[in-house]
C-alpha cells in the first residue's frame, strides 16, 4: 500500500523548508524540496542562456538535463554531470531567475514528472507552491504555511546573514514581494491554497510551535 503524502505550500520565506526538514526527520518521511528543481534549472540557464532563447531550445535542454538528486532528510544535494551544484542554487539571483523559469509550462512539466517519480509509493513530505493543488492532489495532509511579508523578509535576511550575505533587509523584502506576486499571478499552477488545506499563519510562532501544530495534523494519518 502507498504510504502517506504530506504537502506544505506557501509563499517565499514562510518557513516551509525548515518545517518540512524537521518533520521529515521526526516522522521518517522523505523530504522533497520542489523549489530546488526550479533553482537547478535556473542555475543551468544562467550558465547556458542560449537554451532559453526559444521553446525548442528549452525542450532540448530539459531532455538532456541530467539532474541527480541525492535525497536525505537534512535536505538534498543536486548534481549535474557529476558536479555538485547544491551551494549555487541558494543565491538570491538564482531565486529571482527560478521564479521566472517556473512560469514556463515545459519546465513545470519536467519538474512535476521528476517529483512524482521520486515520490513513488509515498512516504514523502513535499514543499513548494503547487504541491497540494497540482502535483500531489491525493495527499492525505495538506498544509498552507503563511506569515506576514515583513516577518518572512526578516527571517530570510537572518538566514542570508548567517551565510555571510550582506544584502539589506529592504532589498530582500522587495525581492520576496516580487517573487510572491509572480508566483500568485502566473497562469501555470499559481500559488494558491489547496482545497482542504490547513492554513497556518506563523507570523507570531517559532519553528517549534509550527512543528507541533503540523505533528498534530499528520500523526493521525500515518
Ligand atoms: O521554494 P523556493 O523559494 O526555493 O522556490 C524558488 C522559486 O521556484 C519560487 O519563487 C517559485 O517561482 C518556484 N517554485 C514553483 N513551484 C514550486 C516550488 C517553487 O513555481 N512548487
Amino acid at each position: 500500500p502507498r504510504r502517506v503524502i504530506v504537502t506544505i505550500d506557501g509563499p517565499a520565506g514562510a518557513g516551509k523548508s525548515s518545517i518540512a526538514k524537521r518533520l521529515a526527520g521526526r516522522l521518517d518521511l522523505l523530504y522533497l524540496e520542489s523549489g530546488a528543481f526550479y533553482r537547478a534549472v535556473a542555475l543551468m540557464a544562467v550558465r547556458q542562456p542560449q537554451f532559453l532563447r526559444n521553446s525548442q531550445g528549452l525542450e532540448d535542454f530539459l531532455a538532456t538535463f541530467q539532474l541527480q538528486v541525492v535525497s536525505k532528510n537534512e535536505g538534498f544535494r543536486l548534481f549535474v554531470a557529476g558536479q555538485d551544484i547544491t551551494a549555487g542554487i541558494r543565491d538570491p539571483e538564482v531565486s529571482r531567475i527560478a521564479s521566472q523559469v517556473a512560469t514556463l509550462r515545459p519546465v513545470r512539466q519536467w519538474v512535476h514528472d521528476r517529483l512524482r517519480q521520486i515520490a513513488g509509493s509515498g512516504g514523502v513530505i513535499a514543499e513548494g507552491r503547487d504541491m497540494g493543488t497540482k502535483v500531489f492532489p491525493e495527499a492525505e495532509v495538506k498544509i498552507f504555511l503563511d506569515a506576514s511579508l515583513e516577518v518572512r523578509a526578516h527571517r530570510r535576511w537572518l538566514e542570508l546573514q548567517n551565510q555571510g550575505n550582506t544584502l539589506r533587509e529592504n532589498a530582500i523584502l522587495e525581492d520576496i514581494a516580487q517573487r510572491d506576486r509572480r508566483d500568485r499571478e502566473r497562469v501555470e499552477d499559481p500559488l494558491s491554497m489547496p482545497p482542504g488545506a490547513h492554513y497556518i499563519d506563523s507570523t507570531a510562532y517559532d519553528l517549534k510551535r509550527v512543528e507541533d501544530i503540523c505533528l498534530h495534523l499528520i500523526q493521525p494519518c500515518i
